[in-house]
């Protein structure tokens, strides 16, 4: 049994509340990608997120609020950058790792002394947590791994299955995921490439430290190499690189222009204008289809590494990192 679809009405989002209030599973739309929400001070509740993703229980969850408020009910200090990325761009795709408060149960932070916390901006997830009047912790809302859903239409249907609601509010404005910050009184450190670009933090608080830590060992747990990934393998192309096509079921996705060869068996363009945030946008849509076009392998193109072009790449190069043979670097 699937758990019902329904629009963001009143009453939808009134039986959603009440269901995070009481333990269960509501999939709802952020303006980044879909999240797989429960009542993120209840540990039962939260454990029921890690089931369903199949998501390893050292892998650290999102908290999600509608109110300043509530930061200063889920961490001990706030530094002053903190404060003034918050400022600058809450609520929106930022999300804020800061020492947390022992109410914040440890299934949430997967035993780390920080919580991670964003205010998102799209009106039917705040109308929801705000309605609930919890903090509602929320990964993406697919399979550990797998690419994140930005439409109804991309969910897992073994996911579909074990959830209790799911808001259906179109597709999603930034169609990547929030950019997170570690943020102590010296430094800003990104751990995960987002949909705030690395330049618009440091407009904001000066250089920052990007991604670090081995491959093993990410700064961020859930930033494992491989990622985000289809079920087609993945190979990302240097610029100019042409891809060979050798009797296999090809596609290819383009950053502006389809390529002109016709032998293709399936082709996406993520931007005709070359609009980073058009293709950022469009990117996991574009990838969702491809992996369901039975390919062989899917090529992609380089975009250019900066604003969003950072988060674009980051994406492609995990999920082309490990997969069957095809390594995109
Ligand atoms: O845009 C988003 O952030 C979406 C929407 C639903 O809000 N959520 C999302 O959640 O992408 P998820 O679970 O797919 O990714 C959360 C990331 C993981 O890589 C995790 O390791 C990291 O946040 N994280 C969470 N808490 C952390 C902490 N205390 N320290 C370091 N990294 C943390
Ligand atoms: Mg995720």
């Amino acid at each position: 049994m699937y758990a019902p679809i329904r629009l963001p009405t009143e009453e939808t989002i009134a039986e959603a509340a009440r269901i995070l209030r009481d333990g269960g599973l509501v999939v709802f739309p952020t303006e980044t990608v879909y999240g797989l929400g429960a009542h993120a001070l209840d540990a039962r509740a939260v454990a029921r997120i890690f089931e369903v993703k199949n998501r390893p229980r050292f892998d650290p969850l999102i908290v999600h609020i509608a109110d300043p408020a509530m930061l200063e009910r889920l961490c001990e200090t706030v530094p002053e950058a903190a404060r003034r990325l918050i400022e600058r761009f809450w609520p929106g795709p930022l999300t804020v790792v800061l020492p947390k408060r022992p109410v914040v149960p440890d299934i949430v932070t997967a035993g780390l002394p920080t919580v991670a916390v964003r205010w998102p901006s799209h009106p039917v997830a705040q109308a929801l947590i705000r309605a609930a009047g919890i903090p509602v912790a929320a990964p993406s809302a697919n399979p550990f791994g797998r690419l994140s859903p930005t439409r109804v239409e991309h969910l897992d249907p073994v996911l579909r299955a074990q959830v209790d609601l799911i808001i259906d509010g179109g597709p999603c404005e930034f169609g990547v995921e929030s950019t997170i910050v570690y943020v102590t009184e010296e430094t800003v450190t990104v751990l995960r490439l987002g949909a705030v670009p690395v330049e618009a933090l440091e407009a904001v608080v000066g250089p920052v430290a990007l991604p670090t830590g081995s491959r093993d060992r990410p700064m961020s747990p859930g930033q494992l190499p491989r990622h985000y990934a289809p079920h087609t393998p993945v190979y990302v192309l240097r610029p100019g690189e042409v891809p060979p096509l050798s009797g296999r079921r090809v596609g290819y996705l383009a950053f502006r222009h389809a390529p002109a060869d016709p032998s293709f068996q399936a082709v996406e363009v993520l931007s005709p204008t070359g609009d980073l945030r058009e293709a950022a946008a469009r990117l996991f849509d574009c990838l969702h289809r491809l992996d369901e076009a039975g390919l062989d392998v899917i090529y992609a193109e380089p975009v250019p590494e900066v604003g969003l072009g950072r988060a674009i790449m980051d994406r492609l190069r995990r999920a082309a990192s490990g997969g069957n043979g095809e390594v995109g670097r």
